[in-house]
């Protein structure tokens, strides 16, 4: 494994809560120590609700400068950014609405475009306007945050799809069969080229997936897209609650 990875178990689910938000704080901090911006991609789904929430509740412009940063979404579903589907609704109104962050800061994906790879590939365009471009000519994100599904998808990389293996495009729209909508999606030569991710995981249900994401064996790995998250050039931090982990083989 040539790129650097750091495993953190809480005793809960509030505690890993707290771990993250502790990290997505001092790593903006950090990054605006380096450079004028940090631009940040959010993850989606339930999981960082509490994050965000949490986020809004211990972060202000004082302490961390949130008007500095760019934000960005790692996916998107295909429905309106009011629909309560939305990764975009979602941080909007437990992170986003509460951040002197200034609206034009902040770029949702157009999930409701009528047509999605047009989408995906204006979102492409803008992330390279943006966000400054690191080694390979590929947009160097300063944090990215990750979730992660029961079955090893993260961002909206499910195990099976082309996205998976995409190393061209930098995000894609394609159809996810198994929750029998499109996505549009970070693929991974975007996120391994981002200075920070952040793989945020709580929960029994996502157990199998955790310990096969760290087990020794490559055959167990491979089978997880998730497991292809190997930031190139930056750290790769886990958070996970023991819920998520009871499972690893220590
Ligand atoms: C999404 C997310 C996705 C999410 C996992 C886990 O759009 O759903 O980006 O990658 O992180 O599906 O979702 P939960 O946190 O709801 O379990």
């Amino acid at each position: 494994m040539s790129f650097e990875r750091k495993v953190c178990v809480e005793n809960t689910a509030e505690n890993a809560v707290d771990l993250a938000a502790e990290l997505v704080k001092i790593t903006i901090c950090e990054s605006l120590g380096l450079r004028s911006g940090c631009c940040v991609a959010l993850s989606g789904g339930s999981t960082p609700q509490r994050l965000y929430q949490r986020l809004a509740q211990t972060s202000t412009g004082e302490d961390v400068p949130w008007g500095a940063t760019e934000i960005f979404f790692g996916d998107e579903r295909d429905v309106s950014l009011d629909d309560v589907a939305s990764n975009y609704r979602m941080a909007q109104r437990t992170l986003l609405d509460h951040l002197p962050i200034e609206p034009q800061r902040i770029h949702p994906i157009r999930g409701d475009a009528d047509d999605l790879d047009a989408a995906a590939t204006e979102y492409e365009k803008l992330i390279r306007q943006i966000v400054p471009i690191g080694p390979g000519n590929i947009p160097r994100f300063d944090l990215i945050l990750l979730g992660m599904g029961s079955d090893g998808h993260t961002a909206s990389l499910f195990p099976g799809s082309a996205a998976v293996n995409e190393v061209h495009k930098l995000v894609v729209a394609h159809n996810v069969p198994v929750v029998g909508r499109r996505r549009i999606t970070f693929t991974l030569p975007l996120i391994n080229a981002a200075r920070n991710v952040i793989l945020f995981v709580t929960g029994d249900d996502k157990a199998d997936a955790v310990a096969a994401l760290l087990s020794d064996d490559p055959a167990q790995r491979q089978r997880f897209p998730v497991a292809c998250v190997q930031p190139t050039d930056g750290l790769l931090t886990m958070v996970f609650d023991t819920a998520a982990a009871r499972r690893i083989k220590t």
